[in-house]
């Protein structure tokens, strides 16, 4: 059966404490456990300590390379396991755009995350970005690709699923046997066919990863 991975990219949000713990535990609840389903959320780093819940799995939305030292601002992959985090996101465009993010620093970030044992999301736009020593199959356990077209990130408007599905297979002639997802603008009505036409494993889910109930139909489209 299609392993299907939902995750949730919660970004800077929400403000407190008590609506990150609301959200978390809502979904939580209410998202069925069943096989060949993972339901992860990256909260923001500060949150990661407090949400646990049987039926979701944490994620980070960044790790640096290092692994301690003089890098103000920064977090490690132990760091990340220790509370908990089996996920993480590498390379988002968000980043690229204003933490000026380069393939090279993305890239660095990837082996180290993947060298630690963490599942490693790496965000691409252009399948240029897949870096080249990250072909073979000695990562690719771990390793999964999130295609994310900048147009259509928190913009309300999806990519065509024709030429979601083109990107797919090129992305799937890079990187064999690697979980790839979707992400820009899923929500409950646009996902089903981004996995049934697209080919997809799954999604990177922004703005509906904070609406719980609409994030948990998500996860019960192949039901
Ligand atoms: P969106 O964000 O779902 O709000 O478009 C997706 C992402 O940035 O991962």
């Amino acid at each position: 059966m299609k392993k299907l991975f939902v995750v949730g990219n919660w970004k800077c949000n929400p403000n407190t404490l008590a609506e990150a713990k609301r959200i978390f535990d809502s979904v939580s609840e209410k998202v069925k456990p069943r096989n060949g389903l993972e339901t992860v959320i990256c909260p923001p780093f500060v949150f990661i300590p407090f949400l646990k819940g049987e039926n979701v799995k944490l994620g980070a939305q960044d790790c640096f390379y290092e692994e301690k030292g003089p890098f103000t601002g920064e977090v490690s992959v132990d760091m990340l396991k220790e509370f908990g985090c089996q996920y993480v996101i590498v390379g988002h465009s968000e980043r690229r755009k204003w933490q000026g993010e380069t393939d090279e620093m993305i890239n660095k970030k990837v082996k180290a995350t993947l060298a630690g044992g963490l599942k490693t999301i790496l965000c691409i736009e252009k399948e240029s970005q897949i870096g080249p020593d990250l072909k073979g199959t000695e990562y690719s356990e771990n390793l999964m690709v999130a295609f994310e077209p900048v147009s259509a990130i928190g913009t309300g408007k999806p990519y065509d699923v024709g030429a979601a599905k083109d990107m797919c297979s090129l992305i799937r002639k890079k990187v064999k046997d690697v979980p790839v997802l979707y992400g820009g603008s899923v929500n409950a009505q646009n996902a089903e066919d981004y996995v049934k036409k697209a080919g997809f494993d799954g999604f990177l889910i922004g703005g509906v990863s904070l609406v719980p109930d609409e994030f948990v139909r998500i996860n019960q489209i192949l039901i």
